[in-house]
């Protein structure tokens, strides 16, 4: 059974599949055209763009002007496809400039969790192209995503165009704080998804999307006959030749069992989410046994008094922004830090996105 287009705000996108921003550089501007242009919606990640973006242009770029010519970049990779930005709402320094700058660029989607995206329509709202592009909460469960809508239809009347739930087998962050959450069925990814579900109906029928977990034609499948409009994926578009993701990082994706994938914690991330990883990336490694000094040199997470907690002890975290942008390349002092779904050690080979997206769309 072939798929059915997405509907997202005043978008018609050929497939229901989203590749998930993935920071930091790993959905740079050639996996998200790529992914555009076969199709999908492809999404970039504001996470460390100044850095990464100023580095491929050779020039000195400040946040927002990075972040829109990530989007252009993107934008002519995808020959006229469909392009979203994943924006963390706990990157908190950068937070409107990378609306913004995602804006000015024209991007298509903002999508953005990590936190609750309380302030997102109020701040789009200020640039010329608020209409235009669909505004994404990413919710881990229905009483979040209920929360946000309220505060947005109070600020400024506007819905979620769609709402990505994304469940505990996904890569990056998760919204949780404890291993005990995460093997709880309640948090399943299917039971979220109805929840969050019944929710969306409340207020309109806002598209549902399912991230986490998700691998192949028959999971988008059956997510879609759950009434889900689309499903958001990330570790399988991570081990395509297009991501960022450095040679070893896709090599020990291929090379992973379901033994080496864990949640990082105490040591965990800084922003004191759980956070998933590859047992044996060289960075983790030394964060297990406290090898590197408390240290940070990027302060992209911070806490409420704009510390990062990786600079105060490396007993409760560890500073895993020098590590993730080593495994895109752009850090060659520091060691590498693998970040994956729980699905990984079933990927074991890396492909290109064309014959990716082949295989997803067709059963
Ligand atoms: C390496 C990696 C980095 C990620 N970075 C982000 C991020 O910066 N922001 C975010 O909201 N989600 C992030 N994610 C989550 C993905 O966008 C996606 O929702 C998730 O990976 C879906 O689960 P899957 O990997 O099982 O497909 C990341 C995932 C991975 C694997």
């Amino acid at each position: 059974m072939s798929l059915p287009n997405l509907s997202l705000r005043n978008l018609n996108v050929k497939y229901p599949i989203i590749q998930g921003g993935m920071g930091i550089g790993y959905s740079n501007y050639k996996l998200a055209g790529t992914v555009a242009r076969e199709g999908g919606i492809g999404v970039l990640s504001s996470a460390g763009a100044d850095l990464i973006v100023s580095k491929r242009h050779g020039k000195k770029l400040k946040h927002r002007e990075a972040i829109a010519q990530d989007v252009r970049d993107a934008k002519e990779e995808g020959n006229g496809g469909v392009i979203g930005i994943n924006i963390m709402a706990a990157l908190v320094k950068s937070w409107e400039d990378s609306i913004l700058g995602s804006m000015d660029g024209g991007v298509d989607v903002i999508i953005s969790g990590a936190g609750l995206p309380l302030t997102l329509p109020i701040i789009a709202a200020t640039h010329p192209r608020y209409d235009e592009v669909a505004l994404v909460p990413i919710a881990s469960s229905g009483r979040a995503f209920e929360l946000i809508i309220k505060k947005w239809l109070k600020s400024t009347d506007r819905l979620p165009d769609a709402v990505v739930v994304e469940g505990p087998m996904a890569g990056g962050h998760l919204a949780w704080r404890n291993t005990e959450e995460v093997d709880d069925p309640k948090n399943k990814l299917e039971t979220l998804v109805l929840e969050v579900m019944e929710v969306a109906k409340r207020y309109g029928d806002i598209p549902v999307i399912a991230a986490g977990g998700v691998y192949g034609y028959e999971d988008i499948q059956s997510y879609l006959k759950m009434g889900c409009k689309a499903v958001q994926m990330g570790t399988r578009f991570l081990a395509t030749h297009e991501s960022g993701a450095s040679d070893t990082y896709k090599e020990a994706i291929n090379a992973s069992t379901k033994e080496d994938i864990v949640l990082a914690k105490k040591p965990g991330s800084p922003c004191g989410l759980l956070f998933r990883v590859l047992k044996d990336s060289p960075f983790y490694q030394d964060a297990l046994e406290r090898v590197r000094a408390p240290k940070c040199t990027k302060g992209w997470l911070l806490n409420k008094k704009n510390e990062c907690q990786a600079k105060l002890s490396n007993e409760e975290s560890f500073c895993i922004c020098n590590g993730l942008v080593a495994s895109s390349g752009y850090e060659k002092n520091e060691k590498e830090l693998y970040s994956v779904g729980d699905i990984a050690y079933r990927v074991n080979e890396t492909i290109s996105v064309k014959k990716l997206m082949s295989e997803l769309t067709n059963g």
